[in-house]
């Protein structure tokens, strides 16, 4: 696919699905027309390689947070210090991946909202943006966002359009990825379609998430243009330009 302009605004390439073939598959990235990628960790322990895969590699950059999924594995009690740390490396640009996460509630729901707070707390402190995870918590994500009010994504977003337009009314931008592409879905694409241009942001969540012709299989950010073609298919305009839109976004948001 001859695409340019792919910024993947979330990724996880730390996980063991690309312990095999990382470093290969990171350095053909530039071939593949990829500009940028945001690799998320999810606890303390994946936070500092995913700031030395941002280090290593020009076009990566690094959230750290902690993960609602990894609450209750999580040792460090002083994980927002430990955080603050890590940011003060210029290629952490995000606190993340954070939220709620409703669907295993693997956490009870007052301790995951307490450790979501403390973190859009610590972003603000920092002057960076989050990146939020939100699977069957819209109501309760809504309400934290309209408190905090942090710049930043909710990524995967599965909200409806009307969730759409309050998190867009904050001045927070909207990550879709694979999801758009799959056969039953409905809210992602009515959201694709409705989303104001300079609020989308496109993404892999690598190595989930795989677009269609290839679920099943591994994901990574060489197939964001199977995700953009889908998008720019409701949008009635070119997959390039849908590239180049969400590129733009998200230089802006991750101030880069
Ligand atoms: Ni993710």
């Amino acid at each position: 696919m001859n695409y340019r302009n792919i910024f993947d605004s979330h990724a996880h390439y730390d996980d063991e699905q690309f312990d095999t073939d990382r470093e290969a598959l990171l350095s053909s990235f530039a071939e593949e027309g990829i500009c940028g990628c945001i690799t998320c960790a999810t606890d303390t322990k994946n936070s500092p390689e995913a700031v030395s895969l941002a280090e290593k590699y020009p076009f990566m950059y690094a959230a750290v947070g902690l993960h609602p999924l990894n609450i209750e594995d999580e040792e460090r009690e002083d994980y927002i210090d430990f955080f603050r740390s890590l940011a003060s490396n210029k290629k952490v640009v995000a606190i993340g991946e954070i939220g709620l996460d409703y669907h295993y509630d693997s956490a009870p729901r007052e301790k995951q909202i307490e450790v979501l707070e403390k973190q859009i707390i610590l972003a603000k402190e920092l002057d960076l943006p989050v990146i939020v995870h939100d699977r069957e918590s819209h109501e309760d994500i809504l309400n934290i966002l309209k408190k905090h009010n942090p710049k930043g994504v909710v990524h995967c977003f599965s909200g409806s359009v009307e969730m759409m337009k309050e998190v867009v009314k904050l001045g927070m931008y909207i990550g879709l990825g694979g999801a758009v592409t799959f056969k039953n879905a409905k809210k992602p694409v009515e959201v694709a379609r409705e989303v104001p241009p300079d609020r989308l942001l496109i993404e892999t969540d690598a190595p989930y998430m795989t677009p269609v012709p290839f679920r099943g299989r591994r994901n990574d950010s060489s197939l964001i243009p199977f995700t953009a073609e889908k998008i720019a298919e409701v949008r009635n305009t070119t997959a390039q330009e849908i590239l180049d839109l969400t590129s733009e976004n998200a230089k802006k948001l991750f101030n880069l």
